[in-house]
């Protein structure tokens, strides 16, 4: 169900910066078809609980500390992203391992950016992996969220040259930068209806992506 202005509902779930939040809000500002509807942070007092605050977005913390187990807290997240009446949920730069049913709760309707072009190097430090292993190529994907870790079926990703004497920080900036391109343009696509999951198979326009779109 859409919003009565008819842009997507989204809610944004965030442990940091959340520079990629700031791209998604400064895109539907700019008349993309979709609106941050809630910033949802397992960290308080974080950067990007002021960046929602400072666009008059409506924020919330469920702090993973306060929770014996990863069930526990899972549930009280996922009531709180229904609190809010999302069609959509992007984690950007979420840094919690998720359970099972959390991951089927919001299955074929949750968003993951993550820092590298998967599968390769899914978990943390890709960049510094990425040049450890002496990668000519580097970026950013965006996939459904599946219970695998970073694991589940890619949509788009940004790709760039490695270049000779990049450190782990200029490769890092560069591909970041390249993130808050990537990550709403595939919200846009979603909430045009042009993107959807289907028994485990991305649908774009349509048809089933045989390869990771380009941003
Ligand atoms: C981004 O680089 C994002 O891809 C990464 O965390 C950073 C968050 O930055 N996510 C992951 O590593 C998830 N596995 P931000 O808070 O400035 O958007």
């Amino acid at each position: 169900m859409m919003s009565d202005d008819g842009r997507l509902p989204v809610v944004v779930l965030i442990s940091g910066s959340g520079t990629n939040l700031q791209a998604l809000i400064d895109g539907a500002a700019g008349g993309q078809p979709f609106r941050v509807c809630a910033v949802i942070s397992n960290r308080p007092d974080v950067p990007g609980l002021q960046r929602a605050r400072a666009a008059g977005i409506p924020t919330e913390v469920v702090d993973h500390t306060a929770f014996s187990d990863r069930e526990g807290f899972d549930a009280a997240l996922g009531d709180a992203i229904d609190g809010f009446a999302a069609e959509l949920v992007v984690l950007a730069g979420f840094m919690r391992i998720l359970s099972n049913a959390f991951v089927e709760r919001f299955a074929g309707r949750m968003l993951n950016i993550h820092p590298s072009l998967l599968p390769a190097f899914p978990g943390l430090h890709t960049h510094r992996r990425a040049l450890e292993a002496g990668a000519r190529e580097h970026g950013a994907s965006v996939h459904f969220v599946t219970a695998e870790l970073d694991g589940g079926p890619v949509i788009a990703q940004a790709r760039l040259a490695v270049a000779a004497d990049d450190t782990e920080a200029s490769l890092g900036a560069r591909v970041l930068a390249r993130e808050h391109i990537l990550l709403p343009q595939v919200v846009c696509w979603f909430a045009e209806g042009r993107l959807r999951l289907r028994e485990g198979q991305v649908w774009f326009d349509g048809h089933p992506l045989r390869a990771p779109l380009q941003c």
